[in-house]
């Protein structure tokens, strides 16, 4: 009898993760025959656990928090976009190499243009952190060409530092948060403020009623930095569909089929909930 292709998802913690039953849907759906299961590392165990996967004949990983740049370090082949963002989301095993891959920021875009239904191209961007999950999405920001893109942070160095890494793939502005003095058709939060139910300190004015307000963070309720937004007439969104998002890009590099996201959603997240 045939094996199934072993995949999992890696991180610390990892109990909670929605991985595995999205991409036990997009094999049902696409009839892949594969098993994706969750994988606890230890803080500092990153790789020997890596190691004995590939060692159980494992086709590939997706990776979380906090082993994004472990994966990167470990990786003997890096795609053009996760050199860029810095960081890797999804490994694949073949041949003896380790490729390290992100998905994240694809995941970003379709979720925001497909799903959201907001145009980037054209758009004025703000993009809210400086930190991994804000350079992992700033190539696919600038690729579709936004009219303005602003990075703010807290640390107002590592900002500027983001904008000068990226000079040559676009015009990147800076700023304070308490400086910010214009509306954006698109506010993301790539902070990791929501996780500890803080907001980064933000003028209500940098949000347009009908724009979008997108919070990377997802979880049951809305973040504070989401609860503002919506105060001010933004539509918001939570992280979920850019979860899914990556998670659909993660599965085509792998098994090189591209599944519909669609279902995932009304299952996992029906409108109701
Ligand atoms: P990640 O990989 O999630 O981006 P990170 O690299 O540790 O994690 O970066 C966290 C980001 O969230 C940073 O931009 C951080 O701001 P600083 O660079 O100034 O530290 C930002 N951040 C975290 N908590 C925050 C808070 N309460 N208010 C504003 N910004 C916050």
């Amino acid at each position: 009898m045939p094996v199934s292709d072993r995949y999992a998802v890696i991180g610390n913690p990892i109990a909670h993760s929605k991985s595995p039953d999205i991409h036990a849907q997009f094999a049902r759906q696409t009839r892949q025959d594969i098993t994706y299961q969750r994988l606890l590392a230890p803080l500092d165990g990153f790789e020997a656990v890596v190691k004995q996967f590939i060692a159980e004949g494992g086709k590939g990983m997706n990776v979380t928090v906090p082993f994004k740049l472990d994966a990167f370090a470990m990786a003997t082949a890096l795609t053009p976009r996760a050199r860029a963002a810095g960081a890797v989301n999804t490994l694949k095993f073949e041949n003896g190499e380790i490729l390290g891959d992100n998905t994240d920021g694809k995941g970003l875009m379709m979720d925001i243009i497909r799903n959201a239904g907001y145009a980037v191209a054209g758009a004025r961007v703000l993009l809210l952190g400086a930190g991994g999950a804000a350079r992992g999405v700033i190539l696919p920001l600038l690729e579709e060409r936004p009219a303005r893109l602003v990075i703010a942070n807290r640390s107002l160095d590592k900002a500027r530092e983001l904008a000068d890494f990226f000079s040559t793939a676009g015009r990147i502005s800076v700023s304070a948060f308490s400086e910010l003095d214009e509306a954006f058709d698109i506010v993301i939060n790539a902070t990791s403020a929501g996780l500890s139910d803080d907001m980064p300190p933000i003028p209500a004015r940098v949000f347009k009623k009908g724009g979008l307000a997108l919070d990377m963070v997802y979880g049951n309720e809305l973040t504070p930095f989401l609860r503002f937004a919506a105060e001010q007439g933004a539509n918001v969104r939570d992280g979920f569909g850019m979860l899914v998002e990556q998670a659909a890009e993660s599965f085509y590099v792998w098994r090189g089929v591209q599944p519909d996201t669609r279902p995932v959603f009304s299952v996992l997240r029906p409108p109701s909930s």
